[in-house]
């Protein structure tokens, strides 16, 4: 009973708004103000041409977020089953959580698993760049106040 008379009347507060509420233009439904019916296209950017060499890790977003890719990977992609450049320098479990300026940063121990006793990648990680992204020097589509804390 008690729910019943909790039911009507939120539905009596809902239809009230409703009934006040002015429609909302189709400009003002999204982040983007722009109509529903335009097909706008973003500029066109490039990725920075920064060699892996002259790369320097860039600020993490929070702790334990994937981190970004400093330097170019057009000449490493596409990552296919048989074919995967970033492990040729990423790959190197000996040196996993060690930082040397100038050398790649293995990849992480969460990025092996262990069998019989070896260190094996893993191969649900094997497309990098499902989680790391190159960066561009590009402008939000829509203003954000984050940042980082890292
Ligand atoms: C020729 C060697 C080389 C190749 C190939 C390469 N990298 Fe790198 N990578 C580097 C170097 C050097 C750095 C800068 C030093 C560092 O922070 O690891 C770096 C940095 C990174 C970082 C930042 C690490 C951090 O701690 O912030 C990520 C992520 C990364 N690379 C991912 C990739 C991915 C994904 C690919 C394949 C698309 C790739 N790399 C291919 C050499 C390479
Ligand atoms: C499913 C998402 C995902 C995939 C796929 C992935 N990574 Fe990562 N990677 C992460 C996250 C999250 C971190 C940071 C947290 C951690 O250490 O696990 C990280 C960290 C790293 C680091 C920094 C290690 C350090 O000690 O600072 C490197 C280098 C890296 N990954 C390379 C790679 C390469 C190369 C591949 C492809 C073979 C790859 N990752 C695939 C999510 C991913």
């Amino acid at each position: 009973m008690k729910h019943n008379a909790l039911f009507i009347g939120i539905v009596a507060v809902i239809v009230a708004a409703c009934a006040t509420s002015k429609p909302v233009a189709d400009n003002e439904i999204g982040l983007s103000k722009t109509s529903v019916f335009d097909d706008p296209s973003p500029a066109v950017f490039d990725y920075p041409k920064t060699e892996p060499s002259a790369a320097t890790a860039l600020p993490r977003s929070w702790n334990s977020a994937p981190p970004q890719i400093p330097h170019k990977t057009e000449a490493f992609e596409p990552i296919t089953a048989n074919k995967n450049l970033c492990i040729t320098c990423h790959d190197k479990p000996g040196l996993i959580g060690k930082k040397t300026k100038g050398i790649p940063t293995s990849m992480p121990e969460s990025h092996y698993d262990t069998i019989e006793g070896k260190m094996v990648r893993n191969n649900g990680r094997h497309i990098c760049t499902q989680c790391h992204t190159p960066q561009a020097n590009v402008a939000d589509l829509v203003g954000n106040t984050f940042k980082t804390d890292q």
